[in-house]
């Protein structure tokens, strides 16, 4: 039995990551031109959410359809999940029902135990310290615009959270540089800054982190379950909003992203989100085609068996 669970994006090889760039590309095309692919005819995604979400809901439920399978969403409040039935157990019950598992959710510990029962593979769809299925589609946007980011540069603006976390991943696996401007208290995990080695720097001044970059992000500074600390994040973060004195030090051919939401005023200033550098809307669209790349991929590349 081989099951391949995507939690963060080294679970896949860099060859991995962009034969999903380049499928994500041909997913699109056959989606935009209206042809029919329906590779996952009869497969069965569950979809257990424990935190809201817009984006990654859609574009699960929307691309199995798509791919001629079936997505079903469980909330912990009406699921025994969210009445204490342990993690290990749903996982061992779900699994021997459907074909692949989707979770968003807070502990990241929580999808590294679900997995580990699983016998389908399982998709982190956001925990309090990654986000990979962003990464999926920022780089899928990142190449249809500008081509390979290996060897740029990118400017990681804000919170050191899970975006930022999962953005120290990729400059790993797709080889590019990574400065993040951050507050002090606000970086993200050593560990992983340690492992990426020299392809990152942390600095406090966001436009020295924007310097020649060839790509700008950033996100909320208060993420969910953050809430009661929004009062002094937004007073820390104010000086690490991206505006376009920021976007000044770029490259003049920088794109700017985001994950959405965004708060314009806060972390974005409206003239940037909605400028012509912004490319936030194609980002968002492709969560669906690089979500739709990755259900292949993994359904592919696994025999899930008894257990
Ligand atoms: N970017 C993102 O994951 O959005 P949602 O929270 O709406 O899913
Ligand atoms: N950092 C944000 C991302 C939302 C898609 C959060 O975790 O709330």
């Amino acid at each position: 039995m081989t099951v391949r669970h995507f939690l963060t994006l080294l679970d896949l090889s860099t060859d991995e990551l962009r034969q999903l760039i380049r499928r994500g590309i041909e997913l699109k095309a056959l989606q935009h031109r209206g042809e029919p692919h329906e590779s996952l005819r009869g497969k069965v995604l569950a979809m257990i959410f424990e935190k809201s979400s817009t984006r990654t809901r859609v574009s699960f439920e929307a691309g199995m359809a798509q791919l001629g399978g079936y997505a079903m969403f469980l909330s912990p409040r009406d699921t025994q999940l969210g009445r204490g039935e342990p993690v290990e157990d749903s996982a061992r019950v779900l699994s021997r029902m459907v074909d692949i598992i989707m979770i968003r959710t807070f502990d990241h510990d929580t999808v590294e135990r679900f997995s580990a029962f699983s016998l389908t593979p399982v998709i982190n769809a956001l925990t309090d310290m990654h986000h990979p299925c962003q990464l999926l589609a920022d780089m899928q946007t990142f190449h249809e615009l500008r081509g390979d980011i290996r060897g740029r540069t990118v400017a990681w603006i804000g919170d050191g959270n899970n975006m930022c976390q999962s953005y120290i991943h990729a400059a790993t696996q797709y080889d590019f540089q990574l400065r993040i401007a951050c507050p002090s208290g606000y970086e993200p995990d050593g560990g992983m800054v340690a492992e990426a080695g020299d392809r990152i720097t942390i600095v406090r001044d966001p436009r020295e982190a924007a310097r020649g970059a060839h790509l700008v992000v950033t996100d909320v500074w208060t993420s969910m379950g953050q809430e009661n600390e929004q009062k002094k994040r937004s007073r820390t973060f104010s000086p690490y909003q991206v505006n376009s004195a920021v976007m000044k030090e770029a490259d003049p051919e920088a794109l700017f992203m985001h994950c959405l939401p965004a708060h314009r005023g806060e972390e974005v200033s409206a003239d940037v989100i909605d400028g012509p550098q912004s490319v936030v809307w194609d980002e968002a669209e492709n969560r669906l085609h690089a979500q739709k790349a990755l259900l292949e991929f993994l359904l592919h590349e696994s025999t899930p068996g008894q257990a």
